[in-house]
């Protein structure tokens, strides 16, 4: 019975996909449908966005429309042209259908009169400018109790753990307490701190087994089971992240406080507040521990960059950043070869999609010229890992990692790349651009530099084997922000007898 259900099904969408099967109009991007009827290229697209797109544009050059899971995607690789996507109006290129659809699928999140822009310039007043200072101080506290005051690391003794594991949970850790508070007042006490140690775990503990179930759910994909487990972790995460809980503690960011309150203002019950909580939790602390995570892996890797990395760290801060200091605006923009080694790891690992849904039937011009037509209904996507970010014309040897890519000569830091022959506006864009760029990058950016210092400061570390590979990419989280590792690489740690600057 099933089984006739289903051959019957599956012969009305063959026919219907038959019926009305598309055809390139003049003008329009090379179309590839793929041999599926309506799944398309769905399968290749999502299990290895950069493969299957390189091959893509092998086969069609830097534009092409594909059909994925009855979806029509038109991708553009050509950087130059980037501009006349990532600034176009909201009227014509949405971006916010898209990430509705995901907020829904992904954190069950149904905001009424959902006003993104709003939101958005909400936002940015408390993660950035004045607000800058004050989660800076905050995430160098939080910092200090989770790296500093765990006695699991405080040994003299040599520790081994997953480089992954041990970047991922510091930096969620010490993000998350930063912007949704800590669990007592004295937070510098010893002995209240195990407070914040104790209840972090716990909240990183649930986060990450939902960040690993997340790929699955954002393409529907998750077996009976998983979707058991994924529901049974987000009650968890939303009782953690609850009214009473979050009212409960101290020291909560006004970030947190005005997020609330905007909700409140929207008129959102109680429940749908922690689910958006969570969907931020997600947001704001998804990317900057695999970054940091590659940062140092990549530092083990080349004891050039490392030697390079302290000679600078220990020049700026010498004699600064005591345990209960905050580390200065001004010494933390004073770092240009941590910032080259920083920008380096996320051309290689920072790998959003920019996407766009086209709302009407408009013209693309693209920077040489060439004029395409662009079909309401169809979706819009770049993906600047592979070009500019892997692209050989852009970089030489672009899958190598050098610490120093982004210098010039005389140390300052190097802007321009070059495609054909032309100065390149956006080189390297694991950040976004334009109207959806990230709002959290300068807190992220002083997050991460703040943890790599007090790391490197208080910790011996050592890969585990010297002769460790680059580990694979977790291929199913391109589009999504930063790649993950398919497998953890092992280091050895242990805490410095005494602390040298
Ligand atoms: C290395 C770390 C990070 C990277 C690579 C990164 C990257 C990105 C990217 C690519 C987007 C655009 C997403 C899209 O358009 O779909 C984004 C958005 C966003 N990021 Fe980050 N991010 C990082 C860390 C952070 C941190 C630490 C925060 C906050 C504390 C943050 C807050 C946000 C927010 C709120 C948005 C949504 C902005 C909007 O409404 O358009 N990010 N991030």
């Amino acid at each position: 019975m099933l089984f006739t259900a289903l051959v019957a099904l599956l012969v009305t969408l063959v026919l219907w996909a038959l019926y009305f099967r598309r055809s390139r109009l003049p003008n329009e991007p090379p179309l590839d449908r793929g041999a599926v009827p309506w799944l398309g290229h769905a399968l290749a697209f999502g299990k290895d966005a950069a493969k299957f797109l390189s091959k893509m544009k092998e086969k069609h050059g830097d534009i092409f429309t594909v059909q994925a899971a009855g979806k029509f995607v038109t991708v553009l690789l050509d950087p130059h042209s980037y501009d006349a996507v990532v600034w176009e109006s909201n009227n014509k290129l949405d971006f916010n259908k898209y990430a509705c659809l995901l907020m829904e699928r992904m954190f069950d999140v149904r905001l009424p009169d959902y006003d993104p822009a709003t939101e958005k310039a909400m936002m940015k007043l408390h993660l950035q400018n004045k607000s800058l200072h004050m989660l800076t101080k905050a995430m160098f506290s939080n910092l200090n109790t989770i790296l500093l005051h765990d006695r699991e690391k405080l040994s003299p003794e040599w520790k081994e753990e997953g480089l992954f594991a041990f970047g991922y949970s510091v930096m969620m850790r010490a993000g998350y307490l930063t912007l949704y508070g800590n669990e007592s007042v004295h937070y510098n006490n010893p002995l209240l701190q195990t407070k914040d140690l104790e209840h972090s775990a716990e909240v990183y503990n649930e986060f990450y087994q939902l960040d690993q179930l997340l790929m699955k759910l954002a393409r529907s994909m998750l077996s009976t089971e998983e979707k058991k487990e994924a529901t049974r972790i987000k009650k968890h995460l939303w009782e953690l992240l609850s009214r009473r809980r979050l009212n409960a503690k101290v020291n909560r960011s006004s970030w947190l406080d005005s997020y609330r309150s905007h909700l409140e203002e929207l008129g959102v019950d109680d429940v749908m507040q922690s689910k958006a909580l969570l969907l931020q939790l997600w947001a704001t602390q998804g990317n900057a521990g695999p970054a940091a995570f590659w940062l140092l892996f990549f530092l083990l890797k080349h004891p050039d960059a490392m030697a390079a990395v302290q000679a600078e760290l220990e020049s700026v801060y010498k004699g600064k950043g005591q345990e209960t200091e905050a580390i200065k605006q001004e010494d933390l923009d004073s770092t240009p070869t941590f910032d080259s080694v920083l920008s380096e790891t996320l051309r290689l690992t920072g790998t959003p999609f920019i996407t766009r849904e086209v709302l009407e039937d408009m013209p693309l011009k693209l920077a040489d010229g060439r004029e395409y037509r662009l079909r309401k209904g169809d979706r819009l996507c770049l993906f600047p890992y592979l070009s500019p970010q892997m692209d050989s014309e852009v970089y030489k040897d672009p899958e190598k990692f050098k610490y120093d890519r982004f210098l010039n000569a005389d140390g300052t830091k190097k802007e321009d790349f070059y495609k054909g022959g032309k100065k390149l506006k956006y080189y390297n864009m694991p950040w976004g651009a334009g109207n959806n760029v990230c709002i959290g990058k300068l807190h992220a950016i002083n997050s991460i530099k703040q943890f790599v210092f007090i790391l490197l400061t208080n910790f011996d570390l050592e890969l585990k084997d010297p002769d460790e590979k680059i580990p694979s990419f977790d291929t199913s989280r391109y589009g999504f922000g930063m790649v993950q590792p398919r497998s953890d690489v092992k280091i050895h740690y242990k805490r410095k007898k005494s602390v040298r600057w």
